[in-house]
């Protein structure tokens, strides 16, 4: 029997199991077929801090909570708050965290999530952590994965980009562990996979390599999970104007692909993926995007012990 969903905080993929991902996927689902009730949240007031700039996070968790009764309040600019004074992460979350049910937070710094977690007795959410953790990104990808190929498993899969600072990356690979997938990392040397998540790659016996550019590799692929990079985690502008247009896949270099493979980007994208692909069976990134609101939905009804 599938164990229950018991994660209070979601602050990193690796704090999931295996069935903790297949139950918030299987949810999704079946939200999105229309056979679960939307009112869970209905009573619930969570808050959305972000510290950080979004789009996708921020609306998907907000339009998540409205469809589904519950309320929202936050922020989406630290510079409004009482951090602009010095207010402490902590302190901050300690006093948001008396006046709602839950938080949801996007941080630049590395580890913020789990701070913030300590802070309040509340459920924590990651909405992203640095160059870190996006473990929310993460369940939504896999949710697309799985649309777009009706299966996690026998799957080849390359990440090609920022991979060092990528934190959707990290908390993709490190979750696709549980399955049985061979990975292909692609990126500048300077912007390869950090070693703690290749070494949780390596430890879970998953065939991997690292290369520095897509010839020869996107033929093989399943999945071609392209990112942006990082321009506002380098610390070195010219280092980032060196690699900033390593990377754009065009309409044009898709000759010979597999004729299922997808194309992701957690977006926002720049240069990466051309609006050329935009119009080929393979651009999956828009619907990524859009599969945000049944996941975020269905980890928000089981965080709140609503199913
Ligand atoms: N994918 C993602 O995190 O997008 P935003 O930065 O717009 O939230």
């Amino acid at each position: 029997m599938a164990q229950p969903f018991t994660l209070k905080n979601i602050i990193s993929i690796a704090d999931f199991s295996k069935q903790d991902i297949l139950t918030i996927l299987k949810t999704a689902r079946e939200i999105q077929q229309g056979k679960i009730s939307l009112r869970l949240l209905e009573g619930v007031l969570m808050a959305t801090c972000f510290f950080e700039a979004s789009t996708r996070t921020r609306l998907s968790f907000e339009a998540a909570i409205k469809r589904m009764g519950g309320d929202v309040i936050g922020f989406a600019d630290a510079a409004v708050t009482s951090t602009k004074k010095g207010e402490t992460l902590a302190d901050s979350i300690k006093i948001i965290g008396q006046y709602v049910d839950g938080i949801i937070i996007r941080h630049p710094l590395d580890g913020s999530a789990r701070l913030a977690s300590c802070a309040t007795d509340k459920p924590v959410i990651n909405a992203g952590d640095g160059s870190n953790q996006h473990p929310t990104q993460t369940l939504l990808d896999l949710y697309t994965i799985k649309e777009s190929q009706k299966k996690l498993d026998e799957l080849t899969i390359v990440f090609a980009g920022d991979l060092k600072y990528g934190r959707t990356v990290h908390s993709l690979a490190q979750a696709l562990t549980h399955f049985n997938v061979r990975l292909y990392f692609v990126a500048p040397p300077s912007l390869q996979l950090p070693p703690h998540i290749a070494d949780d790659v390596k430890g879970r016996q998953i065939k991997f390599s690292f290369h520095d550019s897509l010839d020869g590799v996107l033929q093989k692929a399943d999945v071609v999970y392209m990112t942006r990079m990082q321009a506002e985690r380098f610390s070195d502008t010219n280092e980032y104007m060196r690699v900033k247009n390593m990377y754009e896949l065009k309409a044009e270099d898709l000759k010979g692909v597999k004729k299922n493979l997808a194309i992701l980007h957690p977006l926002p994208r720049v240069a990466e993926v051309h609006t050329s692909v935009d119009t080929t069976p393979h651009a999956w990134y828009f619907r990524q995007a859009n599969n945000g609101v049944v996941v975020r939905q269905a980890l928000l009804a089981h965080v709140f012990g609503k199913l």
